[in-house]
C-alpha cells in the first residue's frame, strides 16, 4: 500500500523541509503541479457549516496531513485514519493524538460498531470508490460503525456544473450526474498507481442512499465542488 507512494513522500519530504523537486500530477500529455503547501498545510477552512455537522468521536477519513483533525481533536475525540503511513507519521509529528493506517473503504475491518457519532471526508477522496456501488457499499459500512443519531460530511467534484468539465483529469459520461476524473501522481521518478475517481452529483448521492440508514440532509456547491451532511433517517 505505502510502496510507490509518490503522494506521501513527497507531503511528508515537504513537511520536513526536504523536497527539492515537484509532486507531479499526470494525465496523459497533460501536467499539473500539486499545490502541497496550500492543500496540506493550510489552516483548517472555517466552514461553520460543515462544523456545525459535526461532534465527537469523529472520524476524519483520508486525514492527510492533519489539518483538519488538529482543529477538531481540540474540541472532541477525533481519530484520522489515512492509506500513506508516511502521512500517519507526518500526523502523529505534527500532533494529531489518534492517527492510523486504515483503508476508508474497508471501514468494519478497523473499527467496533457504533464507535462514531459523526465522520468527516473531505479532499474528494470518497470518489476513490470507484463505481457507485462501491460509495452504496462504502454508505452502508459507514453506517455500521457510526451511531444511530451519527452525520456524516463528504465531498466530490459536481458533475452537475459546467465548470468541473475543466478540472484535471476529467472524463465526461453520458449519463446525467456522472463523470471520471484519471490521473497519476509522479515524484522523484516514482509513479504511483492511477487514481480513478467516480465523480457524482448530489443526486446520485441521494440514489446511493437508498437502501442505507443514510438520507441527504443538506448540501452546498463551491465552484466545481460540492459539499453534502447525510444524517440517519
Ligand atoms: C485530497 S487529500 C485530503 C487530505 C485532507 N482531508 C485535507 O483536506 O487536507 C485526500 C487524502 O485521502 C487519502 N486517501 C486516499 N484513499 C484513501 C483510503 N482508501 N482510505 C483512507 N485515506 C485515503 C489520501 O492519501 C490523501 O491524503
Amino acid at each position: 500500500m505505502t510502496d510507490h507512494d509518490p503522494f506521501g513522500r513527497a507531503v511528508r519530504d515537504h513537511y520536513r523541509g526536504e523536497r527539492t523537486t515537484p509532486l507531479l500530477d499526470r494525465d496523459g500529455e497533460r501536467t499539473r503541479e500539486h499545490a502541497v503547501e496550500k492543500w496540506y498545510f493550510g489552516d483548517h477552512d472555517e466552514d461553520a457549516w460543515r462544523d456545525a455537522w459535526l461532534e465527537g468521536p469523529l472520524l476524519d477519513m483520508g486525514a492527510g496531513a492533519g489539518r483538519d483533525t488538529l482543529y477538531y481533536q481540540e474540541r472532541f475525540e477525533t481519530v484520522a485514519i489515512e492509506v500513506s503511513e508516511r502521512l500517519v507519521d507526518v500526523m502523529r509529528d505534527r500532533g494529531v493524538e489518534d492517527a492510523r493506517l486504515a483503508d476508508m473503504f474497508s471501514l468494519r475491518e478497523s473499527f467496533d460498531r457504533d464507535r462514531f457519532r459523526s465522520v468527516h471526508a473531505i479532499g474528494t477522496q470518497v470518489g476513490l470508490a470507484g463505481s457507485m456501488s462501491s460509495v452504496r457499499e462504502f454508505l452502508a459500512d459507514l453506517a455500521v460503525v457510526t451511531t444511530p443519531d451519527a452525520t456524516a460530511v463528504l465531498d466530490n467534484y459536481a458533475p452537475e456544473l459546467a465548470a468541473t468539465a475543466d478540472a484535471f483529469g476529467y472524463r465526461e459520461d453520458a449519463a446525467p450526474g456522472l463523470a471520471y476524473r484519471v490521473y497519476h501522481c509522479e515524484y522523484e521518478g516514482d509513479v504511483g498507481r492511477t487514481l480513478l475517481f467516480r465523480l457524482f452529483s448530489v443526486d446520485r448521492l441521494r440514489e446511493a442512499t437508498v437502501g442505507t440508514p443514510w438520507t441527504v440532509a443538506a448540501a452546498r456547491y463551491g465552484d466545481v465542488q460540492w459539499r453534502a451532511a447525510l444524517e440517519k433517517r
